[in-house]
């Protein structure tokens, strides 16, 4: 069970700040609030929470606010009476109930209704609560920890979250730094999860990371952080040749030339009806390129736009590229391009 506190890794100093305070805060059986973008490990710091106090040996009890109807919200985490609503039978022990002597991790919180935050108000302070459709005052001893990506104070400024649960909760409140702020922990985390990859994959080793790989993942915003940076590892590994490193990345698994759009590009031709040439709209690209190479591409395919559209005319396609004759001239050696300069004179 234990182990579950083994599995983060991390050496940067902005993530060894995190273990301490999740060390120094984990003891004290207070309500702790977990703040940090997607895919930063807020689940990971709830049971590392609840695995380093003292109620350890209790229940670890999770639920995620977010999957949850609104409607069976109540229920899901104070129980219910049998016959409380049409279709409950039995009588059905909440979350709270559950968790008793342990820890519960309310995760996505602020998707929680007024009602429900009135309630979690009220166990947090008294430790009391009903189960939904019982008279019966129950009470409970549960560690509380809760996450969000959300900005709560903002929330609860905007009339959405109540300020008082917020106050409650946030007895210590741990911010997750994003990836893109522990750089020092990319390259570690990226080659952790190429191992297990190649492992899953039945392969006998991972044979690395190109440099130029390595210069890719480390300077990448990340924006859905740890969780992003496993997919996108996995992905390369099991793409690439077991003997060889990896040595292509790709960042983003919906790009594709044939990528159904919404809208059609935008024009910027007063000519509408000449037709977009493709590849005249700057696209995401995906790193690591051999820029050289992609310039020279973009080259060739502008002066094969520039020929087409002015029917092989070359001082047409010259002016079009804002080139003189002999300039224009000279990418068509340069490219081996060179055909009969017709139109020339
Ligand atoms: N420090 C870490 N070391 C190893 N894996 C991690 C670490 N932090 C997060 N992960 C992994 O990243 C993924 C996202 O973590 P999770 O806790 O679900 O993020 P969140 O709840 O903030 O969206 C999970 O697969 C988790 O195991
Ligand atoms: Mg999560």
């Amino acid at each position: 069970m234990r182990a579950d506190v083994e599995r983060m890794l991390g050496e940067s100093p902005a993530f060894l700040k995190i273990l301490e305070q999740v060390s120094l805060v984990a003891p004290l059986e207070k309500p702790v609030l977990i703040v940090g973008e997607r895919g930063t490990g807020k689940e990971l710091i709830a049971s590392r929470l609840h695995f380093l106090s003292n109620c350890w040996e209790g229940q670890y009890v999770k639920m995620n606010c977010a999957a949850i109807a609104e409607s069976i919200m109540e229920s899901e985490l104070f129980g219910h009476d049998a016959g409380a609503f049409t279709g409950a039978t039995k009588t059905h022990r909440g979350r709270f109930e559950r968790a008793h002597g342990g820890t519960l991790f309310l995760d996505e919180l602020a998707t929680t209704s007024m009602l429900v935050q009135e309630k979690l108000l009220r166990v947090i302070e008294y430790g009391e609560f009903e189960r939904v459709g019982g008279s019966k005052t129950l009470t409970c001893d549960v560690r509380l920890v809760a996450a969000t990506n959300q900005d709560l104070p903002e929330l609860a400024k905007q009339g959405k979250f109540r300020f008082d649960l917020l106050d409650r909760l946030a007895f210590d409140v741990i911010t997750l730094p994003p990836l893109r702020e522990r750089e020092e922990d990319i390259l570690l985390l990226a080659e952790h999860f190429a191992v297990n990859m190649a492992k899953e994959l039945g392969r006998e080793l991972f044979a690395g990371f190109s440099p130029n790989v390595q210069q890719a993942l480390v300077s990448y915003t990340w924006p859905g952080n740890i969780r992003e940076l496993k997919n996108v590892v996995e992905r390369c590994v099991y793409r690439t040749d077991p003997e060889e490193p990896v040595s292509q990345i790709l960042f983003d698994p919906f790009s594709s030339p044939y990528r159904p759009t919404e809208s059609a590009p935008a024009t910027n031709h007063a000519d509408a009806d000449q037709a977009q040439p493709k590849g005249n709209t700057l696209t995401q690209t995906d790193f690591p390129i051999n820029l050289k190479d992609h310039i020279k591409d973009r080259e060739i395919d502008l002066i094969e736009q520039a020929m087409t559209r002015n029917k092989h005319n070359q001082r047409k396609a010259a002016d079009d590229l804002g080139l003189t004759y002999h300039q224009f001239r000279g990418y068509l050696k340069k490219y081996n391009l060179v055909g009969d300069p017709a139109g020339a004179e």
